[in-house]
C-alpha cells in the first residue's frame, strides 16, 4: 500500500520543510513538536555553516566517539550537555520559582544514595585532610519563617580536587557526604573541609573539545546541596567559594551570582579550639537556604 505521506521531493531551500512534512502521522504529539523543532533549527545551522563532506563527518565521528566513551559510570553525553550549557538550560526551565527562593544548579554525576544522616555539628571529613570548615546556616520558607524537618544531603570534593567515588581506596567511602535535617529554629550545621577545585573528566572527546576550543575544564570549589522537605519544591544547587579562580568560568556554567558564599577566615584561637580544630584556623560558611511551596 502506498504510506499516506505528502510528497517528499528534496531542494536545497526547502529541505526542513520536506523532512518535517513527513512527521504527519507521529503517534506522539510531543515527539513530532521535537523532532520538528530539532530538525528546523538543525537545517538552518547547516545552512549557515555550509561544511564540508570531511567537516561533517569530524562531527559524526566526535559523536561516535561520544557514545563509545559512555557506559553506566561515565556519561560523556552528559558532560557534553554541561559543557554546552544545556544542562543549566534545561534546569533553569524546570525550576523557576519565586523570587527570593533558593536557585538549582547542575546535579552533576558524583551523587550517590546510601549517605548516612548524622547528628548537626558532625565532621563529614572522615581522613582528616584539609583545611577546616564550619558550614553554617538556616533553612527558610519565601516569608521568612523557619522550616523545621529538612533534610539537607550534602556532598564535596575533597581539598585535592576529588569526590570519594572517583578516590576508591584513597578516600573513605562516603568522605565528605552527609544527610542532616533542621530543628526547630530552621538551623544546621556541620563540619567539613574548605574544597578546591577540580577538573570535570577531560580525558574524552568533551575534554579534547574544550581542549580546541581554548576552554578550560575546571569547575570551581563548591559544595552540592539537595534540600527538601515534604510540600515544598525540591533544590539540588550548590553553594560556591567566590575567591575561586574559576569563579567567573566554570565549565559547565553552574554558577549563579545568588549560589556564591562568603568563606571567612577563622584565626582567633579561643574560637579554633572552641570548634575541636587544632588551628591555626578555620573557614566560617554561612548560607541561608529559602524553600519555595509545591506548585509556586
Ligand atoms: C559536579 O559538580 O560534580 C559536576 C557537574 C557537572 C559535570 C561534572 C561534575
Ligand atoms: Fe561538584
Amino acid at each position: 500500500m502506498k504510506p499516506d505521506l505528502p510528497k517528499a521531493y528534496f531542494t536545497e531551500a526547502d529541505s526542513a520543510d520536506v523532512v518535517t512534512g513527513q512527521n504527519v502521522n507521529a503517534k506522539d504529539a510531543r515527539l513530532r513538536e521535537v523532532m520538528d523543532a530539532i530538525t528546523r533549527h538543525l537545517h538552518a545551522a547547516i545552512k549557515e555553516i555550509e561544511p564540508t563532506q570531511e567537516e561533517w563527518m569530524t562531527g559524526i565521528q566526535f559523536l561516535t566517539r561520544t557514545g563509545h566513551m559512555s557506559d553506566d559510570w561515565r556519561q560523556e553525553f552528559i558532560l557534553l550537555s554541561d559543557v554546552l550549557g544545556v544542562s543549566m538550560l534545561v534546569d533553569a526551565i524546570n525550576s523557576r520559582r519565586p523570587v527570593g527562593a533558593s536557585e538549582n544548579t547542575v546535579l552533576g554525576p558524583f551523587h550517590i544514595g546510601g549517605t548516612p544522616e548524622y547528628e548537626m555539628g558532625t565532621n563529614i571529613c572522615l581522613d582528616g585532610k584539609g583545611e577546616d570548615m564550619v558550614v553554617r546556616g538556616r533553612v527558610l520558607d519565601i516569608d521568612g519563617k523557619p522550616l523545621s524537618g529538612v533534610k539537607i544531603d550534602v556532598w564535596q570534593a575533597n581539598d585535592e580536587g576529588f569526590y570519594d567515588v572517583q578516590q576508591k581506596g584513597i578516600q573513605p567511602d562516603f568522605n565528605l557526604r552527609g544527610v542532616f535535617r533542621t530543628g526547630e529554629d530552621g538551623s544546621y550545621w556541620f563540619k567539613a573541609v574548605r574544597p578546591q577545585h577540580y577538573s570535570i573528566p577531560a580525558d574524552g572527546p568533551v575534554g579534547a573539545l574544550l581542549e580546541n576550543l581554548g576552554r578550560h575544564p575546571y569547575r570551581p570549589a563548591h559544595l552540592h546541596y539537595i534540600i527538601s522537605k515534604e510540600g515544598y519544591d525540591e533544590v539540588t544547587t550548590h553553594i560556591f567559594d567566590p575567591d575561586d579562580i574559576y569563579i567567573d568560568n566554570d565549565a559547565v556554567f553552574g554558577v549563579k551570582e545568588s549560589l556564591i558564599a562568603e568563606f571567612v577566615k577563622v584565626d582567633d584561637a579561643s574560637r579554633v579550639a572552641e570548634m575541636g580544630f587544632e588551628g591555626p584556623h578555620y573557614w566560617d560558611v554561612e548560607f541561608d537556604f529559602v524553600l519555595a511551596p509545591k506548585g509556586r
